[in-house]
């Protein structure tokens, strides 16, 4: 009897759970999650999945929207592969038994986001659909894979650029060590490095940073988005509202009423994402409050459920017709560099989801164009896993390794970290500020620790070190790009420089590992 391969996904969001679900049967499938399988930015997502479905739309439309939006920076292949596969993921997912909501007749109820040429936003409970999604995939996979929960990967055991396992670190800091014959990274963004998010706290980049001290290829890492409306009440924020909001004619506007998008792009308050950020951000900035205008939206409590109970949560009636907002951090375009199957450049290592960066996003990702990714690219993998037998799982032991005596970095805490990159290395930046943020996140000098000493810190040492390393790797990037384009800022270099960056992107990879 031919033995089945062993395939470990760290994380549990969307494509995680996708990929699972797909090659459940061919394989041995453990999911490594280090909060528990309903922690993931998937479970928050409202929109919705981008994809044609309708008759008067088409892929090329939803192409260039993606291209536009993504300003030229993008992979092309990687956009034809999402948008071509989009309707064949959606039709799979339908004949599993997942509902989107129609009307009485059947058809698609379709919602409109920002720098959409047309209406083709598939969604589910209305703004629930990351819930609706995340509750059908736990569903499939619950008793036909091995999730272990609050177990955090700490290390990818590397030997020869050969990733062979990894290790885990659970809350009473006790590692554990799994070998695989693949290893995937679905570990999400890294949105939660910023004070105002609109990510699960857990989400810092940790796949990044693993990745990078096993000596992969990230890139890109300076286009980090900002999305323009998060539910921001009394200097607290609750969570996002969707730019479906928007998309069903809600207005950006002052407290006197003026409209602060008028005269600032033709698509008006359904412009670019990386666009209405930075407008909402000047006026912020200025001490100005802006809100969402959401009178004219008959029936919201309805269309948009979650966000109604978001706004119960900050004290404030959608009755009232307008809702606090400001930008927070939303989702990384850069990552963990992968093929167009989410191979990365370490064999037997993987990524899928926001974590990877097979440039499908370019500078600025489209709206609900990340549920999709997560879709086609974790199926894609599942093809090319499947196909993949019964490769021999190379154990090592890591054992006879560290030493408790390593001199321990001084480390901040989370907090800390988050108000330097949101002050610091946020929606705008400029070299003196990203200076300043690379100083300060090398003090603590965490490059120091390698992967020698993985037993001799605790778990809240290893998720900081993470949080830096992550930081680091978004400002070093950051200083490099002198231009700026999409998501990226820069208030010192303010337009973009075709000549010398239409098509650089900047990599970093650790070479004390490779
Ligand atoms: C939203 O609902 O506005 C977020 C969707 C996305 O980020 O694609």
């Amino acid at each position: 009897m031919i033995e089945k391969e062993t395939v470990i996904i760290i994380g549990c969001g969307l494509a995680a759970l996708t990929l699972a679900d797909k090659i459940r049967d061919n394989k041995n499938v453990i999911v490594l999650t280090k909060s528990s399988i309903r922690n993931s930015n998937s479970i928050r997502a409202q929109g919705g999945i981008a994809c044609v479905v309708d008759p008067n739309d088409n892929c090329e439309k939803h192409y260039m929207d993606t291209i536009v939006a993504g300003c030229k920076f993008n992979d092309e292949q990687a956009v034809e592969t999402l948008v071509n596969s989009g309707p064949i993921v959606i039709e799979q997912l339908m004949n599993k038994g997942f509902l989107f909501d129609q009307d009485s007749s059947g058809k698609f109820l379709l919602g409109k986001e920002g720098a959409h040429q047309q209406r083709r936003i598939l969604h589910a409970g209305g703004d629930s659909t990351g819930k609706r999604l995340m509750d059908f995939l736990i569903n499939r996979i619950s008793g036909n894979v091995t999730i272990m929960e609050e177990a955090t990967a700490v290390e990818l055991i590397v030997e020869d650029n050969q990733c062979l396992g990894v290790i885990t670190c659970n809350k009473a800091n006790e590692f554990s060590t799994y070998y695989a014959n693949h290893i995937v990274l679905a570990t999400g963004g890294c949105g939660a490095v910023y004070q105002v998010t609109s990510n699960d706290p857990s989400v810092m980049g940790d796949g990044i940073a693993l990745a990078y001290r096993a000596g992969a290829k990230i890139t890109d890492m300076e286009f980090i988005q900002f999305h323009p409306t998060m539910l921001c009440s009394k200097g607290q924020c609750y969570g996002l509202v969707s730019e479906a909001v928007r998309g069903e004619g809600a207005i950006l506007r002052l407290k006197d009423g003026t409209s602060i998008m008028n005269g600032v792009h033709p698509l008006l308050d359904l412009a670019p994402r990386d666009i209405v950020a930075r407008e909402i951000h000047r006026y912020v900035k200025q001490g100005k409050e802006v809100f969402l205008d959401i009178s004219m939206i008959n029936d919201f409590e309805h269309k948009f459920p979650t966000i109604t109970s978001l706004c119960e949560q900050a004290n404030i009636s959608t009755k009232d017709g307008r809702i606090p907002v400001a930008p927070g951090a939303h989702f990384c375009m850069g990552g963990v560099k992968t093929d167009l199957l989410g191979l990365t450049t370490v064999k037997g290592l993987y990524a899928i989801g926001e974590v990877a960066n097979n440039g499908v996003h370019g500078a600025n990702r489209l709206a609900s164009n990340s549920l999709l990714e997560g879709l086609v690219y974790s199926n894609l993998l599942g093809n090319y896993l499947m196909a993949c037998t019964n490769r021999k799982v190379r154990v090592s032991s890591p054992a006879s390794r560290g030493n408790a005596n390593v001199k321990r970095p001084p480390l901040p805490t989370t907090e800390e970290v988050r108000a330097i990159m949101s002050k610091y290395v946020g929606i705008e930046r400029c070299e003196k500020d990203l200076l300043y943020a690379k100083s300060w996140i090398e003090k603590f000098s965490f490059q120091m620790f390698t992967n020698e000493q993985t037993f001799t810190f605790t778990l809240d040492e290893h998720n900081q070190i993470n949080l830096l390393t992550t930081c680091w790797l978004i400002v070093t990037s950051a200083l490099q790009r002198t231009e700026s384009r999409g998501a990226h800022y820069r208030s010192d270099y303010p337009v973009s420089n075709d000549n010398n960056w239409q098509n650089k992107h900047i990599e970093q990879q650790n070479k004390e590992t490779i």
